[in-house]
């Protein structure tokens, strides 16, 4: 089998110029595969017509959702919210061919395969908090009273990062959008997700490339302008999966900053396009999808 190993995330498709690059991907060679490691729209028709036209052109789309697709819009023809949202996308995924983090992995056999392509859907749970957000949160009595009252009798993560990001002027935009019913959180959301995640990943044989859509490690999210975003980043629990599991390299998107970096060893690729304010701020056009393996 020839062909190319490519991944790509964040197509925020809502954008005019975005959609026009989405619709505008095909394959160099009829065997390429095409990672889409989550926020491909926010409405379901956008992400659905994507990975629809998307899974006709190339070999194999493989998709994991981003915080985007999980929001329910006011002006979203399909209102679902939380796990009935996740399990509407599995649908649309299975009609048409693509495959989602509750499929069976597929095996790449290309160039520089055989190796295992895992799609993960992992969330967050609050718990890349920026160093400094339990001072910003002492800082303001308010925040800390609400703190300890979550501590108590709910989700006391989601309340500290909160008054972090009021305290550095920006408003997460998930909150008020991402509902995690019937869970009482994305952060409980998150939990269940990591231990059945785990189980699957134990379960492979060789090496894997491992797709998520928010960054497995804290450390890429240094480099976000806005520390207090981090809460809404990813999840602690992933920490070690890089080196725990035989991955040959880590896919993700979500921070908007394309790169390719290693850690302990192991290739990292933010794979993302972003909005357009952010890619015409680097050139022309964005740029093709990673190669991840092949080409
Ligand atoms: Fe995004």
């Amino acid at each position: 089998m020839a062909g190319r190993l490519l991944a790509v995330s964040d197509l925020h498709v809502g954008y005019p110029d975005n959609r026009a690059y989405a619709d505008a991907l095909s394959p160099a060679d009829p065997g390429d595969w095409l990672i889409v490691a989550g926020d491909v729209g926010e409405t379901f028709a956008d992400v659905g017509f994507v990975l629809a036209s998307l899974a006709n052109r190339f070999a194999k789309v493989i998709w994991t959702p981003g915080n985007h697709e999980l929001w329910t819009l006011p002006s979203d023809q399909v209102p679902l919210r939380g796990v009935a949202r996740y399990e509407a996308y599995l649908k649309l995924c299975r009609r048409f061919g693509v495959i989602t983090p509750e499929d069976e992995y597929p095996v790449w056999d290309g160039p520089g395969g055989p190796v295992t392509v895992a799609p993960v859907f992992t969330l967050y749970d609050y718990s890349f908090a920026a160093d400094g957000t339990a001072a910003a949160s002492a800082a303001d009595p308010v925040a800390s009273v609400l703190a300890a009252i979550d501590g108590t009798v709910g989700d006391s993560g989601r309340s500290a990062a909160l008054a972090a990001a009021r305290q550095a002027g920006i408003k997460p935009v998930d909150e008020g959008r991402l509902h995690a019913d019937p869970y009482p959180s994305p952060a409980a959301w998150c939990q269940d997700r990591i231990g059945a995640t785990e189980k699957r990943l134990a379960a492979v044989d060789g090496p894997l490339i491992l797709v998520s859509h928010w960054p497995l490690l804290r450390e890429p999210t240094a480099a976000l302008r806005h520390q207090a975003f981090a809460p809404w980043c990813g999840t602690t629990l992933t920490a070690g999966w890089h080196t725990r599991y035989p991955v040959r390299a880590a896919v993700y998107g979500h921070l908007h900053i394309p790169r390719t970096t290693q850690h302990d060893g192991v290739r990292f690729e933010e794979v993302s396009v972003g909005y357009p304010r952010e890619w015409q701020h680097r050139g022309t056009a964005p740029p093709p999808p990673r190669v991840i393996l092949g080409g």
